[in-house]
């Protein structure tokens, strides 16, 4: 008797072969589903991404086509948004307008990032910056603000500037800042260790 039971043991693996072909002619639910989540998603990219205009290349950071051939510029500008948002949105906040209840100053706007040179904003990235501080006729003082000479490269820096000074959304329109440009600021305030920098000393750089 139990020899017999145990002998045809493989027809359960037909068994349940047939079935599942047969639920797959009668479930195109979840095709029809995957189609209406593409569709989703489609739609989506062409609210965000398909209305910017292929010349206003910040716009393109929503959704970030890669390509091989983009300008150096335009590289830099996409991986600061990326830098931006890991790094220093928690504080100035993504919109770039800061929070004044929470003390923290916005970016967009700002006359300290808004100079014909990069380089009060490229110090501010590499030492910080504490103490009080007016910035669009809002005072603040908070000393939160972290340094970020010993956390990124100057790619990363000169992309982050690019990036906040060249902001459209922000209404800041300044252009490409380099590496070159980060690497002689940050050999000219190495003697400065991690001290931070405060207004009245930033005051003197252009
Ligand atoms: C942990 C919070 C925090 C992070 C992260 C942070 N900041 Fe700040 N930032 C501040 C605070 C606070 C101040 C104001 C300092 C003061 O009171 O003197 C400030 C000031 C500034 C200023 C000068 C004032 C202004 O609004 O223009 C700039 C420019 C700036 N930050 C840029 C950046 C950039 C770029 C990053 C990312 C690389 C960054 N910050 C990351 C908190 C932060």
């Amino acid at each position: 008797m139990s020899k017999n039971k145990k002998q045809p043991a493989p027809a359960p693996e037909r068994a349940e072969t047939e079935p599942t072909i047969a639920a797959g002619g009668g479930s195109a639910w979840p095709f029809v589903l995957l189609g209406v989540i593409l569709f989703g998603c489609f739609l989506h990219v062409e609210n965000t991404g398909g209305a910017f205009r292929a010349d206003v290349y910040q716009a393109g950071m929503k959704t970030p086509p890669p390509q091989a051939d983009e300008p150096p510029e335009v590289k830099a500008f996409k991986r600061g948004a990326q830098l931006y948002a890991a790094g220093c949105a928690g504080c100035h906040q993504a919109t770039g307008l800061g929070s004044a209840p929470l003390n923290f100053p916005p970016l967009a706007g700002s006359e300290w990032v808004l100079r014909e040179k990069p380089d009060r904003l490229v110090r501010i990235i590499l030492n910080a910056i504490e103490g009080p501080i007016t910035v669009k006729q809002v005072a603040y003082d908070n000393n939160a603000m972290l340094q970020f000479k010993d956390i990124y490269s100057d790619e990363d820096i000169a992309a982050i500037a690019t990036f906040v000074r060249g902001n459209a959304e922000w209404g800041n329109s300044f252009g490409f800042v380099t590496p070159q440009q980060v690497k002689v600021i940050r050999d000219a305030s190495a003697s400065m260790g991690s001290q931070k920098w405060r207004a009245e000393t930033l005051a003197p750089i252009p």
